[in-house]
Order: C-alpha cells, then structure tokens, then sequence
C-alpha cells in the first residue's frame, strides 16, 4: 500500500466521531441483565432528541399502536429493551453523522433512502420467512452503509471520483473505495460501530454484507438478509422491478446462504415481492421524515 493511502486510513480513523453520550450510557445500561425500564427511560429522557424520537417512532405506522404515546416512560414499557435500543441506536447514529451547516456532502438525501429502503425490504423479507427478529433487521438495515458517510466527510473529493468511477466502470464501489482511498465503506462502517461497542449483530453485518460468506456463524442470516435486501434495494430504486429477471437474484450470495437456512425462500415469489414493494414507500418517507433526511 503506498503512503498516501496508510495518511487516508489513518484519517479515516481519526475522523471517527465518538459514541453520543446518551447512547454510550444505554449500552452500558444493557449489559445489566438486571436493568430496569425505569432506569432506561431515564436515561434516554435526559437527551431531548433522543426523546423526541423515540416518541416520534413510536407513534409511527413503524409500530401501529393504537393509542398515541405521550411519554417516553410509556413508550419504553410498549416497546421493551430490544425494541427501545434499536430505536436509540439509529438515532443515535443518525444525528452522530448528521453534517453541521456548510460541509459539502454526497447526496445523503438518497443514501438514507437506499439506507431506509433496506431496512424495510429487510424486515419484510424476515417476515415472510419467519427468521429472526424482523425489526432488528430493520434497523440493521438501516445502518448497513454508514461507513460510506464516513469515507465521504474524511476525502469528499475523492469520493466524489469513486462515485462517478463506480457508475462508469463495471466495478464495484468497494474497490474502487479501496483503490482511492484505501479501505472500503463495509470495514470501515465496522470500525465505527466496534468503536462505539455497538451489539455485535451491528458490526458483522456492517462488515460482511458485502461478503456474507466470511460472516461468523451466529450472524451469518442476519447479514444474508441484509445483503439480499441490499440488492432488492437498488432494483426499488432504480425502478427496475417490472421487467427484472428474478432468477438472477436467486445467483446472489445472500440468497444462496439463505437457502441454506430456510426452504420457505424457494417458495417466495420474488417477482410479486419486487412488485409489492412500492406499496413500502409512504413507509419509507415517513421514516425519512422522522429523521429528518
Ligand atoms: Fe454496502
Ligand atoms: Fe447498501
């Protein structure tokens, strides 16, 4: 590796913003199998953001409650822990990466889209096969890229060039990331999440959705599904889902391990599903709206 990208890496490392006070204290407060509800709720109140959020998707079409939820003590009693963390870690990450005023970005509008999207088409796809937790999954999606955020605001230009590279030429934005920069946006989307002791479903997954076969047994579906969606994503986006060759998709690398999981993937009509997706979109752009993307 020449020098220059070592200087890159190393920028990358530096730039890694630290953990958001108020989630450092809620992860801590999880390791204590004895947590109590009360505990966590005052936590998460001494942040107004953090709150407001919470509050914000819980009242959401997210969860369908019946009844609006006017506090976050209620809202954390509804939901319980797991739910309750997967809400303040996205949040968390969210306003953490948020640009201050004036620092020129890639088009974030569209990533958090891609991000929202995945998590969606994730959760939906765990539903259909009935494995694992569908709304972990949404919000492992929603996370799964946060390493390009990163790359972007340590070299913008340079990211800029990947960007246009990746579109012209038939390559991958991992290599081209790598090439230019020296590290691709899975590892370093890892980096963050180990350094802020993120769960370790986050991790993995942010480091393998692009190689699921090289992901630790235990979080090897997770990351397949996330991978999957990931591409089912870009189809969405793209507008493709009409007229897309769905035997292709049954290629892909997390469709193959997924197979390997569950017979009930060879029983979903992909095509059906692609369609179905644009009935995601109100929840899609709710959910932007919430994090104000
Ligand atoms: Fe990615
Ligand atoms: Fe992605």
């Amino acid at each position: 590796m020449t020098g220059d990208l070592k200087i890159k890496i190393q920028e990358t490392i530096d730039f890694l913003p630290p953990i958001p006070a108020v989630m450092a204290e809620l992860l801590v407060a999880l390791n204590d199998k004895d947590i109590e509800l009360e505990a966590l709720s005052h936590i998460i109140s001494k942040d107004p953001l953090m709150s407001m959020n919470v509050l914000k998707i819980s009242n959401s079409a997210f969860y369908r409650l019946p009844n609006k939820v006017e506090t976050v003590d209620r809202a954390v009693t509804l939901l319980g822990i797991k739910e309750i963390t997967g809400i303040c870690i996205t949040c968390g990450t969210y306003q953490a990466l948020k640009p201050s005023k004036n620092v020129e970005t890639f088009d974030l509008h569209d990533f958090w889209r891609h991000s929202v999207t995945t998590g969606v088409v994730a959760r939906r796809l765990s539903e259909e096969l009935g494995i694992l937790d569908h709304n972990v999954l949404y919000f492992l999606g929603l996370l799964h890229d946060v390493g390009k955020v990163i790359l972007d605001r340590v070299a913008h230009e340079t990211y800029k060039v990947v960007i246009q590279e990746t579109l012209q030429e038939n390559i991958t934005i991992r290599e081209v990331e790598k090439r230019l920069i020296g590290e691709s946006h899975d590892v370093v989307g890892a980096w963050l999440m180990e350094k802020w002791r993120l769960p370790i479903t986050f991790v993995d997954v942010a480091k393998y959705h692009h190689s699921v076969n090289e992901t630790p047994e235990d979080n090897r579906a997770a990351t397949a599904i996330i991978s999957f969606a990931d591409r089912l994503s870009w189809i969405h986006y793209a507008g493709l889902e009409s007229n897309f060759d769905v035997t292709l998709l049954t290629e892909h690398g997390g469709y193959l391990f997924l197979e390997e999981v569950t017979d009930i993937i060879d029983e979903v009509d992909l095509g059906k599903f692609m369609r179905e997706l644009d009935s995601a979109n109100d929840e899609i752009d709710e959910m932007m709206k919430i994090l104000q993307l």
